[in-house]
Formats: C-alpha cells, structure tokens, sequence
C-alpha cells in the first residue's frame, strides 16, 4: 500500500477550497448583502459553512444540490463520483424570499452576517430516506435524526461567498484552518500524522493510544477535537479543551504533537461519519486517521441496541483508505491492565488478564457526583482536578425548587419552611416569592396575563443564572399558566422541581388569608386566579402538595429529604 507523504500530501480532490470574499472586495459586497433579505441559519449550518469555508470539506464548494443530495445518500459520492459520505445541506423553511434565481444572506443567531447565497436549486428532501441512508435506522434515539424534525422542509443549493467567518472569542490561538494547519505539520519535519478525533475529555487509555499510534507511524500526532456540536449531554468544549491544553503541555512531546480545535458538528453516523472524519484530516494535512472502538457512535437506540457495531467505522474507513489518502491506525478497546499497570487493547489481552476501565456515566455519577477523585491510574491529576472544578458534587449543583399554585395555597409558607431546614443542613437558599419580586424586579407590572408572564419570566431568569452558578432557588409565584412554567423549567434546565401546591380552591378561599378572594368575588379585584382569570395545574408536577391536611413543616421535610435522597443535600 502507498502513502502519500504527509509533507506531501495534497487537500482531498486536489485543492483546498476557499469561499472567502477578497478582502478588496469585501466593504461593497457587505454593503449588498445588508440590502438582502435574510434567514438565520442553525449553530449547525454555521459550523458547516464555517469548514466549507475554509476548505475543510474540499472539494465541496457549497451545500449540497439535490443531485450531489441523492448521490451522497444512495452511493456515498457526489454527482461526479467523488466519495463524500455525508450530507452537507441548508435546510430552511419555505417562505416568501426564496426565489430560483434570487439571493439571500445568511445571518447567525446574532445577526452577524456570514454569507451571501445564489438559489440556484429548492429541492425536498425526506426525513426518513436521510436517516435510513446515513444512520442505518429511521429511530428518534438519534441525536440527529431527532434535531432533523427540527430543519426545515427544503434545502436551497447554489454559489455561495462567505463574507465572515463565525466569530469565535474562545480559545483563538489554537483555532486554525487547514492551511494554516498544514503549514505548521510541514514545519514538524516528519513523513507521517496521524489525526485523533474526539468530543470527550482524554483519560490515560486515550493518552497511550495516541502516543502508541504516533510511534506506529513514526509521525506527528495531530489531537483534533471537535469544537462545533457533539452529542447532547458531552462534557462542554470549554472544560475539554482545558483538558486538552494540561495534557499537550505536561504529558505529550512538543516536537510530535500538535493541538488544534476543529469547529465542526458531528453527526453521530459512527461508519460514514468516520469516513468524512478521514477526509476533513486529509484537508487539515493529516494521512492517518486512529479509528477505535465505536467511532462516532451515538449510544443505543431506541430499543437498547447500537446503531452501529464497534468495528464498522474501521471497516469502512479501510476500504476506502486508498481513494481518501488516509489509513486508519485502528484500536480495539483500550483498558487498563491493573497487575502490570499498564494499557493495552483487548485484542492483546494475555490470558486471565485483570482489567479496568470506568464508563462517562460512572465519571459523572459515582465520581464526580460524589466528589469521588478519579484514581490516578485512571486520569492525570491535573484531568482530574479541571473535572472536578466543572462537574462539583450534587449538594453543589445549582436546584431550583419551582411551586406554583392558587393565592394561599401554601407556598410561601412552604417556602419558609424549606429554607429553615436547608440552613440546617449547610446549603444556603434564595427565595424569588411572587409578592416580594413585585416590589422591586417587577415592580409596577399588573395581572394582565402579559404582565403574569414578564413576571415569571423574570423570576425564572433569576432562577436560571441563581442554578448555572450552583446555587439553591425557591420560586413562590402563583405561575397560573402551564406553557409559561414549561419555558421556565428550559430555561433552568437541570435541576428544576415543579411542586404542585394543590390545596383546593374552596379550602383557600375559606380561610382567606389576606382577604384577597372576597374582595374577588365582590368584584374589587379583577382577573383573580381561580375566580376570573385560569389556574391550570401541572400535569407531570415533581412533587403534589397540599395545606387542606398536612402540615408546611411536614411538606417541607418530605421535599428535604428527597433532595438528600438525590444528592443535592448532604445528610449528615
Ligand atoms: S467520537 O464520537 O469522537 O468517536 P470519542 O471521543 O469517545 O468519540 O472517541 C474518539 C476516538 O477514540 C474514536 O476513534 C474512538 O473509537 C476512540 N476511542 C475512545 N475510547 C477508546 C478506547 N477505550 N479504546 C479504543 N478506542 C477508543
Ligand atoms: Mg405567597
């Protein structure tokens, strides 16, 4: 077999493509593209116009159109009969500014405007023949698949110029485009790189599988993690590349080894995804590419099963090793061999062999979760140390208890309750009380249900920043409307609790704590919930509480304890 030199070696399909503007070009056609209309495209379509770019997918040009679309899916190749396995599409929502022959900009979430595109081609596309064709299964498991609900109904292809680049703050100085990658390998001096794809934080069984891999080919070790989107629920890019940087710095030969971040979105199509990773690492100057266990895999599907077997990615990317100009350095599964204290892949096993290994779930909850160190034989300290910091134990990660229930049904009470308990315990609380917010961060709004909404909007923003910095929130705001609280339990994200104050409405408006139900009925107040404005109850509440017949200090025990239960209190 021959390779190519990676010295040598030229961007897949001969040159590397470069959609950018000339800079003399570039003030007048900002200027038209201003007088366009717009769309603004998903963080997904701006990473892959970002890697069109810049020539990442050489000799991709552009999105796809709908014969380049169809290939790809039915034969892995472009029109031409160029290997290409992955769709690369803008999908958008039909509307009123696309006409053949017209043009639109292309605007991030911001507004920034990226890119100026020629509609050359609308063309359909279909849900279900996409993830049969490039996962293997139509199963909403799938990451991808499940965002593809999400894209719209038809893609738009044509000459595309890129007047901007997505603007990155983070991590700059290790960002950098196939060319500028490939100059600094060539300054290496060395024959061969050997590119390393990954989205998870590198422990030592990924540190000897690199490092062995570099010798393997006596070469330049090109760690290429990806930066753009991952799998829902990875460890985020800013922790990883934290990770990244230690690792280069303290554990890695600084003449063989380059660190650089790839702004790409993965598709989790494990065989084919690795294929198109094997031409992405040509284009940024690599000729091998480590292909482990489970490449790109996306974890089981919808009834426990892979979606692809563990050696599929090998497979493919060997068969096509040759026409892509990449070898696959494959592994099978790296473990730690306790008696020896070494790693070794499964396949090398001697006989009887005892070994370790911990899975990311275990990292999170038995770890981590606990403010468990990670074992040395397991991560370097400094890993360990960086993980630590982002993932702190549960009783110090961010809850937002949310109740929601009629005027007097108990939730502040509750709420008072809660917090006493919760001081006793070491965790310290804010309270966001409906009546108390009111005279100050939503101060002057009403009872429209507009106002009811900016109300509770506020307090679930507060409560949102209060959780992402590992903080305890109570929020005690009647929150009549159910769609409201929805919006309200995303923004927090993990760690909310709806708790269900559902005392009934002939019990509150008996005892009347403040007077509030009878001035109601007499008509002195309007839109009062319960009496002329809808409470609509939780559905799925965390938590069904009532004052008719328990007491607050007994409600509020019940939600300790189960907080303890789950962690985010300690016990003792
Ligand atoms: S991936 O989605 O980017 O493939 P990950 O970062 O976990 O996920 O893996 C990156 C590469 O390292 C893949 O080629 C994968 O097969 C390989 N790999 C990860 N862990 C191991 C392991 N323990 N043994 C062998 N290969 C591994
Ligand atoms: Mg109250």
């Amino acid at each position: 077999m021959i390779i190519e030199k990676a010295r040598l070696i030229r961007p897949y399909g001969g040159e590397l493509v470069n959609l950018l503007v000339p800079r003399e070009e570039l003030i007048e056609k900002a200027a038209y593209a201003n007088s366009l209309p717009y769309i603004q495209v998903s963080s997904r379509v701006v990473c892959d116009l970002e890697l069109l770019a810049v020539g990442a997918f050489s000799p991709l040009h552009g999105f796809m159109n709908a014969a380049d679309y169809q290939s790809v899916l039915d034969t892995m190749r472009l029109a031409d009969g160029t290997l290409f396995p992955i769709p690369i599409t803008l999908p958008v929502e039909l509307g009123s500014d696309l006409a053949i022959g017209g043009e639109i900009a292309l605007r991030d979430s911001r507004n920034n405007i990226l890119a100026i595109q020629t509609i050359e081609e609308i063309y359909e596309w279909n849900l279900e023949e996409m993830a049969r064709k490039v996962f293997g299964k139509f199963d909403a498991r799938h990451p991808i698949i499940a965002e593809m609900h999400r894209w719209g109904k038809v893609n738009i292809a044509g000459p595309i110029e890129v007047l901007q680049l997505p603007p990155h703050l983070d991590f700059a100085e290790i960002r950098r485009t196939p060319a500028e990658t490939r100059r600094l390998l060539e300054s290496y001096g060395h024959d061969n790189v050997v590119a390393f794809q990954t989205r998870n934080p590198l422990h030592r069984v990924h540190e000897a599988l690199t490092k062995r891999a570099a010798a393997d080919i006596d070469g330049v070790l090109l760690l290429h993690p990806v930066v753009g989107m991952t799998q829902p629920g990875d460890v985020d890019h800013y922790t990883r590349v934290r990770v990244y940087k230690t690792l280069i710095d303290n554990y890695y030969e600084p003449d063989r080894s380059l660190l650089s971040l790839l702004p790409l979105a993965m598709r989790m199509a494990g065989p084919r995804e690795a294929v198109w990773h094997a031409i992405i690492r040509r284009n940024y100057g690599a000729n091998h590419l480590i292909v482990g266990r489970d490449h790109a895999g996306p974890g089981p599907d919808s009834q426990g099963q892979p979606f692809y077997g563990p050696y599929d990615a090998q497979d493919l990317v060997m068969d096509y090793a040759d026409e892509v100009g990449v070898q696959p350095v494959p592994f099978t599964e790296m473990v730690y061999l306790e008696e020896e204290d070494r790693y070794e892949e499964s396949a090398k096993l001697p006989p009887g062999a005892k070994t370790r290994k911990i899975s990311g779930t275990q990292v999170r909850e038995d770890y981590l979760g606990n403010g468990l160190p990670l074992p040395p034989w397991f991560s370097r300290p400094e890993v360990a140390r960086i993980l630590a910091d982002s993932y702190p134990p549960s009783h110090r990660r961010g809850v937002c208890l949310w109740f929601t229930g009629l005027s007097g049904s108990g939730k502040s009470t509750t709420a008072e309750h809660i917090v006493n308990l919760l001081l006793e315990k070491g965790r310290n609380v804010t309270v966001l009380d409906g009546d108390v917010v009111r005279t100050h961060l939503s101060k002057g709004l009403g009872f429209s249900k507009e106002d009811r909404d900016i109300n509770i909007r506020r307090i679930g923003y507060v409560a949102g920043e209060i959780v992402r910095h590992g903080g305890m929130v109570i929020c005690a705001a009647i929150s009549p409307y159910r769609a409201t609280r929805q919006d309200v339990r995303n923004l927090v994200g993990k760690g909310f609790f709806e708790i269900h104050m559902a005392t009934p409405l002939e019990f509150v408006e008996a005892h009347d704590v403040k007077g509030l139900y009878a001035k109601a009925r007499r008509g002195e107040i309007k839109g009062f919930t319960g009496i002329d404005d809808p409470y609509e109850p939780p559905l799925n509440p965390d938590f069904t509480l009532t004052a008719e017949d328990s007491r607050p200090e007994d409600n509020a025990q019940l939600i300790v304890d189960r907080l303890i239960e789950l962690g985010y209190v300690r016990a003792d």
